[in-house]
Parts: C-alpha cells; structure tokens; sequence
C-alpha cells in the first residue's frame, strides 16, 4: 500500500489523481491533502479519503475546516503545507498546486528526499538548477507529470539517453491555432479558456494558448533530461495522441501516444515501476485516421521564443518570466489586459530585470518578487 501526500487536491490534476486512487483502493492510500481555499471540495475529499493531514492555505478556508472536521489534523498556510510535503510516512508527493504556490512545498519534498510525482511545472521553471542539486544532496526522485514529460521519461528509459539528439515536445496549438497577429489581439478570457483537448486550471488554459505553457514544459524538460534547450524542440499535433517524439543520433524515433487524459501519466507516477490497468480509453484507430504535425509559428505566439531566450541569459531570468506570466494571465482574466500584451509585459519585465546567479532559495523568492512588482507596475495595478 503507497501512502499518497496530494498537494493542491481540490485542482484539476489532485482530482484526476484521486479518481485513480479511487480505483485502487487496494494499492493506495491518502495520507495527506493540500488546498487553497476550496473547502466544500476539500471537505467531500477528507470524508471520502480520510487523510490524516490536511492542509490549507487561507486562514478563513483553514478556520471553517477545522472547526468542521474533527480527527484530522488540519495544519494551516504555507508552512503546514511544507509540513506535509516532507511527511516521512509517505511513499510519494504529488506536488499539482498551480503557480509560484507550488515551489517552497515542492522544495520541501525534495529537501526531504521524497518521490515526487511533478505537476507543478513552475518549480521547475523558477529553481531548476536549486532543485537538481538539492536532488542530488537528499536522494529525492521526480517522476513527471506534465505528459509530454511522462512520454519523455518513458522513451529515454535504459540505454537510449546517450544517443539522444532531440526531444520534440507536442503542444495541440490550443484554441487559436491558425490564428494571424490581428485575430488574435482581441480575444476574450472565454475564448482562451476553451481549450480543445485539455479541461485544465485556468492559468494552464490560458498559457497554452499563448504557447507560455509549452515554453515552461521547454524548460522542464532541459532540467528534468539534462538536455541543451536548444535540442529541445516543439510540434503542433491537433490530435494531442502523441505526446513527444524523441530523435536519436541514427535518426530513427521513439514517440509515446495515448488519447489525452491526464490519468496516464499520473498513474504512471504513482505505480512505477509497474502500470495499472485500464487507466485511459484504448486510441480507436478507426476514428483516428490522421496525425498531423507542423512548426508552431512563434510570430503569433511569441511567448515560446521568451522561454528560450530566459533560458540563454539563465540565472533569475526564468523565474522572472514564471512570475511575469503569472501576473500577466491573471490580469487578462480579470478584463485589465488583451492577451497580445501577456508578451508584451513579460517582454517588458524581462528586459528590465538583470538576471543574477540563484544560490538559495531566497534568490528565487527574491526574483520572484521583483518581477510581480515590475509587471503590476507595467499594468498600471
Ligand atoms: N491540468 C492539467 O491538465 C495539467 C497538465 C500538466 C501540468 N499541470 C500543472 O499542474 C499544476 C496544477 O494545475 P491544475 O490545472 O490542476 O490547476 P488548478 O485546477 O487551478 O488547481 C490548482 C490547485 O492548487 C491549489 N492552490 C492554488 N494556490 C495555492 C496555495 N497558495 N496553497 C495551496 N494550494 C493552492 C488550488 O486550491 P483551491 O482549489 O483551493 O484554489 C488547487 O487545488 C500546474 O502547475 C499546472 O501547470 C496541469
């Protein structure tokens, strides 16, 4: 029986996980969840689950909680949160809170030496270099989430990593593919947020339509395989069946292929080394004629060539572009920008912020911070 900690439970990727635990009641076990402020969700996950910990960021969601919820621990903020992603009892974290929320938790478990099945992204992106050597300090693991990175780690498994020459990662273009630079200007938070294949959070939503979010997976895939990000490549592939193709030296391919659903690679992150059965619908081939491939057109979706280009100058500047996004997306959900200005202020912020080498976590927290500010600023918040 594994003993799972859900970090950001009450999210898109905590209750796609707890549909599998769901399944295997045999095999897994909740010992901890980890939330926001969604307390009804959370409240039918702890009667269903019966963790041991729970815990919950805002004081007033944390308050109501507890005095509702009678033998749980309830620990409450940032820190009860960190307390529970270290949890020496458990078998693996999975770390799926959205955001800069997501890193000092993760940080914690990789501190602590865990198996961390990794969602949150943005960890990645803001300490990459922190977190590997801290990995490579404590023992920790990290199992990918993000299924392009589940293809990845699948495809490179045993004796094909030295002969890797690039990873190309898919991305299904999102809900403006297609589109030219004078569309694409005025379209709404609706529109974003209606993604073709995927139901995701709505900062994920909205950073694959502008393509930040493949520039993200871009990063994490450069931490996560070692790999020059500049042999890491990005397709268009509508169909979302193929996940990533990784090219070796002799120029043959490897790719991984399923129909999207998030259950697959999660499930893998909590099963490894075995695979459990029935955990996504079978591709039907008489439906799936086609798998189209193209170039993404990064004059329209410009956000990727930032992810690149942070990665180039190094140091702060992708946790600086982690943070300008965030600002970015939540302002355009909330009517204050257009979504073209999402790269126009991160482009802003990042040409203003002087990258500076990350030692501690402090650095990044710093970096972070800066950013936030510069882009409120750029706003006009
Ligand atoms: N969804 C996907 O298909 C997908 C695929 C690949 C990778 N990912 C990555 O997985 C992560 C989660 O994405 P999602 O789509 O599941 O997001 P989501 O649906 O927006 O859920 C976010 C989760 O994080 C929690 N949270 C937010 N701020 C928090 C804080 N300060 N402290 C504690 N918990 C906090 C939320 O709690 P409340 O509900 O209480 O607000 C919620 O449980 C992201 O990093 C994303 O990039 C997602």
């Amino acid at each position: 029986m594994k003993k799972v900690v859900i970090l950001g439970s009450t999210g898109s990727i905590g209750k796609s996980a707890l549909e599998v635990i769901r399944k295997f009641p045999d095999k897994y076990s909740v010992l901890g969840l980890a939330a926001k402020s969604s307390i009804h969700v959370l409240e039918e996950q702890i009667k269903e689950f019966k963790p041991k910990y729970v815990a919950v960021y805002e004081k007033r969601a944390f308050d109501e909680i507890r005095d509702k919820m009678k033998g749980v621990e309830i620990l409450f903020g940032e820190k009860g949160i960190c307390q529970i992603a270290k949890l020496e009892e458990a078998d693996v974290i999975l770390s799926a809170i959205v955001g800069a929320a997501g890193l000092l938790p993760t940080f914690e478990a990789v501190k602590a030496g865990k198996t961390i099945g990794l969602a949150n992204k943005e960890s990645l992106v803001m300490a990459g270099e922190l977190i590997k050597k801290e990995m490579k300090n404590t023992g920790a693991k990290i199992i990918p989430v993000d299924s392009e990175h589940s293809a990845v780690f699948q495809c490179i498994n045993g004796c094909n990593k030295p002969y890797i020459k690039k990873i190309w990662l898919t991305a299904s273009g999102g809900p403006f593919k297609g589109f030219k630079k004078e569309q694409i200007k005025n379209v709404t938070p609706e529109e974003a947020l209606n993604h073709p294949k995927w139901k995701m959070g709505r900062r994920i939503t909205v950073d694959s339509a502008t393509l930040m979010n493949k520039g993200f997976e871009v990063i994490e895939a450069h931490y996560l395989f070692n790999i020059p990000i500049e042999n890491i490549g990005v397709l268009i592939h509508p169909q979302s069946i193929v996940h990533c193709l990784v090219e070796f030296i002799d120029g043959t391919y490897l790719a991984q292929m399923s129909n999207p659903d998030m259950k697959a690679p999660i499930a893998l992150a909590l099963s490894l080394p075995e695979r459990l059965p029935s955990i996504v619908k079978p591709i039907d081939w008489t439906l799936t004629s086609q798998l189209e491939f193209e170039l993404p057109n990064t004059d329209v979706f410009p956000c990727l060539k930032l992810a690149y280009e942070a990665v180039h100058i190094g140091g702060t500047m992708p946790t600086v572009l982690n943070a300008a996004d965030e600002v970015s997306v939540e302002a355009f959900l909330s009517g204050k920008l257009k979504f073209n200005e999402i790269y126009e202020i991160i482009k802003k912020v990042m040409d203003s912020h002087v990258a500076f080498q990350i030692n501690t976590i402090e650095d990044v927290l710093e970096a972070d911070s800066w950013a936030r500010k510069m882009a409120r600023k750029e706003i006009g918040e």
